[in-house]
């Protein structure tokens, strides 16, 4: 599955995206923002492993960023089990050459629509960690709702943080 607009490009990885994939994210600016399993360093046998994880995946949710034709990043939606089935977690990141030119804002509107119209989802979540402006910035662009802080909830880099919780409902129950 593609979904595509204007210049961003959101498709399946593919195993030739190692290399690249590595460069982009072994950054530090990126891995202080996501979860602990997201490495730093980021070696390129990293990248495999999440591309082969990726690529096992029963249902299309796991997307390369291409900005005019150049892999840029990733974008992913994880959706939950059991009473929380209709919920899915967002996770995002761009590699830093290329911020702030409107490409996460655009891809998580075209991922938020795949999962409301392709993947059945009725909501769609996230936490970002309270030293991360840009990310909420992006979030309430594309329409989440701050949903409320979940204080001290974070344990990064040898301190405690809050996590800023927000979400996006499908329009047909709102
Ligand atoms: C967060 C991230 C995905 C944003 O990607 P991006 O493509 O630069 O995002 P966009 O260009 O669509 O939007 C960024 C917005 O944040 C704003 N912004 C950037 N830095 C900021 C800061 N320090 N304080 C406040 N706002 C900031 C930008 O001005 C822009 O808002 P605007 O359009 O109103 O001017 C990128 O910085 C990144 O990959 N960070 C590391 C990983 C990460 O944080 N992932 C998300 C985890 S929840």
């Amino acid at each position: 599955m593609e979904l595509v607009s204007g210049n961003i490009r959101l498709r399946p990885f593919r195993p030739s995206d190692a290399d690249n994939l590595a460069e982009m994210a072994n950054n530090k600016k990126i891995s202080r923002n996501l979860r602990d399993g997201f490495p730093h360093p980021y070696s390129r046998e990293d990248a495999v492993t999440f591309i082969r994880h990726c690529l096992d995946m029963p249902r299309d949710t796991f997307f390369a960023i291409e900005y005019r034709g150049k892999h840029v990043g990733n974008i992913s939606l994880s959706p939950c089990q059991d009473v929380y089935r209709k919920s899915a977690e967002i996770g995002y990141f761009i590699a830093e050459p290329y911020w702030n030119k409107g490409i996460a804002s655009a891809a998580v509107k075209m991922i938020v629509q795949f999962g409301f119209n392709n993947l059945g989802l009725m909501r769609i979540h996230t936490g970002v960690y309270e030293y991360n402006p840009a990310s909420q910035r992006v979030l309430e662009k594309c329409g989440f709702t701050r949903e409320g802080i979940f204080k001290k909830a974070i344990y990064k880099e040898g301190s405690l943080w809050d996590e800023v919780r927000f979400a996006i409902l499908n329009p047909a129950i709102r």
